[in-house]
C-alpha cells in the first residue's frame, strides 16, 4: 500500500525555491522559503520507518480503544469477523470495515464517543446541509493534538511566532474557526477571532490591524476583495503576506488569481471535522504541489469508490482517513467522499502528500453521460480574460435531458464586446477540455449572491 512507485507529479516540476523562470516559459508558482530546521517539531522530524512503526503501534491502540468502547465498531468488526489483534501489519488495516457519515447519524448525538462524557471538553458539529448533523467530541488530548497539527500547519504556511493571523472562518460548531484559533496561539501568533460576516468591518480590522496572515475560505475571501475594491483600498497594499485557504476545494487557477490581486502566498489546509477539523494536511508554501498529510496522527488511504478497494499510492480514488491518536472520537477508515490520490512527500519527505481535492463525490453532476465537477468549470472561467471568479452553475431538466447554465460575473472593467467573447470562449472551452455542451450567461458584476462561509456553486432545478 506504501511502497508502490511514485507516480508523476501532477504539479509539473518546480524550479528550486526562489529560482525565476526563464524568458519565455511559462510562469512558475511563487513559493516561499523552506522553513528553518529549528522550527520542524518532534512529529516532523521522524524518519520513514520510525514514523511507519509509530503508526502501528498507533493504530492497534486505536482499533483496541474503538471496539472496547464503541458499540457500533464492535457490531461493525464482529460481522466482518476482524478484532483489534488481527492488526499486525499496516496493510491489516484493510481487512476492517469502512466508517461513513451515515453511521456517525445513526450515532446521533453521542452514541460514536468512545470516553464518558466528563472527559469531553468541546463539541462541534459537521456542515451538513440535510438531515442530522455529524457530532464530534474532543477530550482536552484531543484538542491539544489538534492545536498541534494546526500549529504545524501554520508553520508550513510560512507563519511565524509573532505574526498576527485574522481568522474569518466561521467561528461556533463549525470547526474552522476554533480549530484555526487555538493552532494559531499554539504556533505563537496573535489571533484576530474575526469570523465569518461583517465584511465590511473585516476589510477595516485588515486595514488597522495589520495582520500578516488571514485564514478564510477561498469564496470568502473573493468577497473580501470586492469590498476592498468597493471601499477604493488596492488589497496588494495590505499587510497580508500569507493566506491559508480551505474548507471547499479551489483550483490553482484561483491560487493564481489570489496571489496576483493581493500579493501574498496563497497555501491550501485541509481537514473534515469527523477526523478532527482543520489541520489534517497542509500545503508547504516552499512547494505549494500539494497537501502534506500528518501522518502521525491521521493514516490515509485511497479506496475505489465503486469497489471498495484500497488503491496504490499515485491511483486517484476516495480518501479514507484513521485517527492514530484521538480520544474522544476515535475513526476507523472513515469515508470521506473527497477524491484525491496520495504522493510521495516532497518539503516533508516522510509525509505523503494528497493532491488537491478537485471534488467530492457528491458534488460530481452527471451531465448526460459525463461527469462534471464546479472546479473543472472554475478552471476554464479563470482562463477566461473579461470574466470574473463569481460563478454558479444551474441545472435544468427540459424534457429528458438536463442542462447546465454557468451564470458567470463579468469582470467590472470588461467592455461589451470582451463579454460577448468570453461567453463563446467559455462555451467552447468547457465543450472542448469537460466534454459537455453548456448554457452560458455572463452577468453583470455583483449580480451573484456572494460566500459569507463555504459557497454553494450548484442550484439545482430538476425537481
Ligand atoms: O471544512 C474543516 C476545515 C475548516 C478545513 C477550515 C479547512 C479549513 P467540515 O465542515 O466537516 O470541515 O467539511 C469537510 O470540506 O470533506 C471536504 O469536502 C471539504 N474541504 C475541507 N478542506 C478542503 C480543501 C471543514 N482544502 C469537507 N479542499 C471535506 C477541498 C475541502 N475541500
Amino acid at each position: 500500500m506504501t511502497g508502490s512507485a511514485p507516480a508523476p507529479s501532477p504539479y509539473g516540476e518546480e524550479p528550486a525555491c526562489g529560482e525565476e523562470p526563464g524568458r519565455g516559459e511559462k510562469p512558475a508558482r511563487r513559493l516561499g522559503e523552506p522553513i528553518p530546521p529549528a522550527l520542524l517539531d518532534a512529529g516532523e522530524r521522524m524518519g520513514v520507518d520510525e514514523l511507519r512503526a509509530h503508526q502501528l503501534t498507533c493504530l492497534r491502540a486505536t482499533l483496541r480503544h474503538a471496539y472496547d468502547n464503541v458499540e457500533l465498531y464492535r457490531r461493525k468488526f464482529d460481522a466482518a469477523g476482524v478484532g483489534p489483534e488481527d492488526c499486525r501489519t499496516l496493510a491489516d488495516l484493510a481487512r476492517f470495515p469502512f466508517t461513513t457519515k451515515a453511521d456517525l447519524r445513526e450515532g446521533y448525538p453521542f452514541g460514536m464517543f468512545a470516553v464518558p462524557m466528563e472527559q469531553v471538553r468541546r463539541i462541534h458539529a459537521s456542515s451538513g446541509t440535510t438531515g442530522r448533523p455529524a457530532v464530534v467530541g474532543y477530550t482536552e488530548h484531543d484538542l491539544s493534538m489538534w492545536a498541534d497539527v494546526v500549529a504545524r500547519s501554520i508553520r508550513a504556511a510560512g507563519g511565524r511566532p509573532g505574526h498576527k493571523v485574522h481568522i474569518a472562518y466561521g467561528y461556533g460548531l463549525f470547526t474552522g474557526g476554533l480549530g484555526a484559533h487555538y493552532g494559531a496561539e499554539r504556533a505563537g501568533c496573535t489571533v484576530i477571532p474575526a469570523s465569518g460576516g461583517m465584511t465590511a468591518r473585516q476589510v477595516q480590522l485588515i486595514q488597522d490591524f495589520r495582520p500578516e496572515i488571514i485564514m478564510v475560505t477561498p469564496s470568502y475571501l473573493l468577497t473580501l476583495l470586492d469590498e476592498f475594491e468597493k471601499q477604493g483600498v488596492d488589497p496588494r497594499s495590505t499587510s497580508l503576506r500569507i493566506g491559508i485557504f480551505g474548507a471547499e476545494p479551489w483550483t490553482e487557477e484561483m491560487r493564481r488569481e489570489i496571489e496576483d490581486r493581493l500579493d501574498l502566498h496563497a497555501v491550501d489546509i485541509y481537514g473534515l471535522s469527523e477526523v478532527v477539523g482543520p489541520g489534517v494536511a497542509q500545503e508547504c508554501v516552499e512547494t505549494k504541489d500539494g497537501l502534506h498529510i500528518w501522518e502521525d496522527h491521521f493514516y490515509p488511504e485511497i479506496v475505489d469508490p465503486f469497489t471498495d478497494q484500497v488503491l496504490p499510492d499515485g491511483e486517484g480514488g476516495e480518501l479514507v482517513f484513521t485517527s492514530l491518536t484521538k480520544e474522544a472520537l476515535p475513526v476507523i477508515r472513515y469515508r470521506t467522499r473527497d477524491l484525491s490520490r496520495l504522493l510521495p512527500g516532497t518539503a516533508r519527505p516522510a509525509f505523503r502528500r494528497m493532491e488537491k481535492v478537485t471534488g467530492r463525490s457528491d458534488d460530481m453532476i452527471i451531465l448526460r453521460g459525463v461527469n462534471v465537477f464546479p472546479t473543472q468549470i472554475e478552471e476554464v472561467l479563470l482562463r477566461t480574460p473579461g470574466v470574473a471568479p463569481h460563478f454558479q452553475l444551474r441545472l435544468t431538466r427540459q424534457g429528458r435531458l438536463d442542462h447546465m447554465t454557468v451564470r458567470v460575473e463579468a469582470r467590472p472593467d470588461a467592455p461589451a464586446e470582451q463579454r460577448a467573447a468570453a461567453r463563446e470562449a467559455i462555451v467552447r472551452a468547457v465543450k472542448d477540455g469537460v466534454g459537455v455542451t453548456v448554457a452560458v450567461e455572463v452577468v453583470e458584476p455583483y449580480a451573484l449572491e456572494r460566500s459569507v462561509g463555504k459557497i454553494r456553486r450548484v442550484v439545482d432545478e430538476r425537481g
